[in-house]
C-alpha cells in the first residue's frame, strides 16, 4: 500500500426531512448567501424551505450558477460577497452549484485576479494562497460528483475545464436527504450513477499495490450502483434504491477509495474536453471514454481488470482474454441499460473532430495521464478513435 494522509472534517447528516438541522450547524448570527443553480431548487420549494430553516439570519441569494459553472458568473457572486459582507455560503444543488460554491468561496479572499487559481491543475492549492475561504454548508439535490463531501471543483473558463482543489473548500456540513433528488430527470439520474461508477474505477483499475480494504470498498461500491442503477432510474421515488445511490457517490470520491492507492483519471480529463468543446453532459462523457480506455490500456492494467472481471461482475471461466473482453463490454452493457449512449458518433461527433480534441488535450496540459503518467496525446487519440 502506498503512503498517504486522509483528512476529510464534512460532517454528513443523511436521510428524510432533516433541513431543520441546517440552523444548529450554521454560525449564529452568519450572513448566509444560499447559492443555487438554474431554478430547479427554486421551482421545487426547497430554497423557500432552506430559508426558512435559517431562521432570523440575513439571507442572500444568488441563483444562475450553470451546469459546469463558468467561472465568470461565479466571480459576480464573489462580488456580492465581498460588498455584504457574507460569511457563509449554503449551496443548493448538484455539484455544479456546490463547485461554482467552492470556488466562490476561495476567490473572495484571493488577492490578486481570481484566474490564478485554475492553474494548479490536480495538484492542491495551499491554503496559505488565499489565507482564508468562506465556509460552505451544502444541500445535496444530484447524487453524482461527491462534491459535497470533498475540497475539489471544476470551473469552466474559456475553452477548458479546470480542477481546483483546496483543503479549506470542504464542506463543513452536507443535507444528504435522498427525497430532494426525486424530482431530478432520469437522465441526470444516469448520469449520476455513471459518474459515482467511473470515480471509483479511476480509482481501483489501475496496477495493484496490496491495498485490500481499498480495493474491496471500491468493489462494494460498483456492485451496489450495478444493482441499483436500473431501479434508481426507472422508479425515482425508490427511496432505498436512491439512498443507497446517495451513498455510493459521496463514497466514491471522498477520499477513502483512493487512499494509499494509485489514481488514474485520464477517463476525466478526456471527457472534460468532450464538455468544453461539444457541451455532452460529464456523466456522459464518462460513459464514452471508459470502455474505450480499458480497451486500449488493457494490458497495462491488466491484473485489475482481472480481479474486477472476477470480483465485480462474477466472470469465472474463459481465457484471462476473454475475462477481460467481457468484463468491458459488461461495463459498456450496464452503462447503455440506464439509457446512455457509449459512442462518440452517437452524439453526432465525428472522427474529424478528434485532432481538435488532441490539440485541447495538449493546450491544457493533459500529455502525461494516467496512474502510471506515460498517456500521450497519441493514445488520447487513440482511445478517442475507439470511442468512435
Ligand atoms: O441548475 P438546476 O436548475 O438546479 O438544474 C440542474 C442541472 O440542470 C439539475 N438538477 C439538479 N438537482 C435537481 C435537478 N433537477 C431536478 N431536480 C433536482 N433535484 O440537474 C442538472 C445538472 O446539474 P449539475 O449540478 O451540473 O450536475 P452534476 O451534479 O452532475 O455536476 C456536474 C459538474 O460537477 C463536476 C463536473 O465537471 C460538472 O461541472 N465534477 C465535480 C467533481 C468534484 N467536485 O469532485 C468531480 C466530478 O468528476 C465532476 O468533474
Ligand atoms: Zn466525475
Amino acid at each position: 500500500m502506498l503512503n498517504f494522509d486522509f483528512y476529510n472534517p464534512t460532517h454528513i447528516i443523511f436521510g428524510k426531512d432533516r433541513l431543520d438541522e441546517i440552523d444548529k450547524n450554521t454560525p449564529a448570527g452568519a450572513k448566509v448567501l444560499i447559492t443555487y443553480g438554474g431554478g430547479s431548487a427554486k421551482k421545487s420549494g426547497l430554497i423557500d424551505k432552506v430559508k426558512t430553516a435559517l431562521g432570523k439570519r440575513k439571507i442572500f441569494e444568488f441563483g444562475g450558477i450553470e451546469p459546469n459553472p463558468r467561472y465568470e458568473t461565479l466571480m459576480k457572486a464573489v462580488e456580492v460577497v465581498k460588498n455584504e459582507n457574507i460569511d457563509f455560503l449554503l449551496a443548493v444543488g448538484g455539484g455544479s452549484a456546490i463547485d461554482g460554491t467552492k470556488f466562490i468561496s476561495l476567490a473572495s479572499f484571493y488577492k490578486g485576479d481570481a484566474s490564478d487559481l485554475l492553474k494548479f491543475g490536480l495538484s492542491t492549492i495551499p491554503p496559505e494562497v488565499t489565507g482564508k475561504a468562506v465556509p460552505i454548508g451544502t444541500v445535496l439535490t444530484l447524487p453524482a460528483t461527491g462534491s459535497e463531501m470533498n475540497c475539489g471543483a471544476v470551473i469552466s473558463y474559456g475553452h477548458g475545464k479546470f480542477s481546483v482543489l483546496c483543503a479549506l473548500t470542504f464542506p463543513r456540513y452536507s443535507i444528504l436527504d435522498p427525497t430532494l433528488t426525486f424530482t431530478l430527470p432520469e437522465i441526470q439520474v444516469a448520469n449520476g450513477i455513471i459518474d459515482a461508477f467511473v470515480h471509483t474505477t479511476e480509482q481501483y483499475l489501475t496496477f495493484p499495490v496490496d491495498g485490500r480494504v481499498q480495493d474491496r470498498i471500491a468493489e462494494g461500491i460498483l456492485q451496489t450502483l450495478i444493482e441499483i442503477g436500473k431501479t434508481t432510474v426507472s422508479e425515482p421515488q425508490n427511496y432505498g434504491a436512491r439512498a443507497n445511490h446517495v451513498w455510493c457517490a459521496t463514497l466514491a470520491l471522498n477520499g477513502i477509495v483512493g487512499a494509499g492507492v494509485p489514481q488514474d483519471w485520464a477517463t476525466h480529463m478526456i471527457g472534460h474536453e468532450l464538455t468544453a468543446m461539444f457541451g455532452i453532459d460529464h456523466g456522459q462523457t464518462l460513459a464514452i471514454i471508459l470502455p474505450a480506455l480499458l480497451e486500449v490500456r488493457r494490458d497495462k492494467k491488466r491484473a485489475k481488470l482481472l480481479q474486477y472481471a472476477e470480483r465485480v461482475w462474477h466472470i469465472d471461466s474463459g481465457s484471462e482474454e476473454a475475462k477481460i473482453d467481457l468484463a468491458i463490454r459488461k461495463t459498456r452493457e450496464f452503462f447503455e441499460s440506464l439509457g446512455v449512449k457509449t459512442r462518440l458518433s452517437q452524439h453526432g461527433v465525428g472522427a474529424e473532430k478528434i485532432p481538435a480534441l488532441v490539440e485541447q488535450l495538449k493546450a491544457h496540459g493533459m500529455t502525461a495521464l494516467s496512474e502510471t503518467g506515460d498517456l500521450t496525446p497519441d493514445i488520447s487519440q487513440k482511445i478517442l478513435e475507439t470511442a468512435m
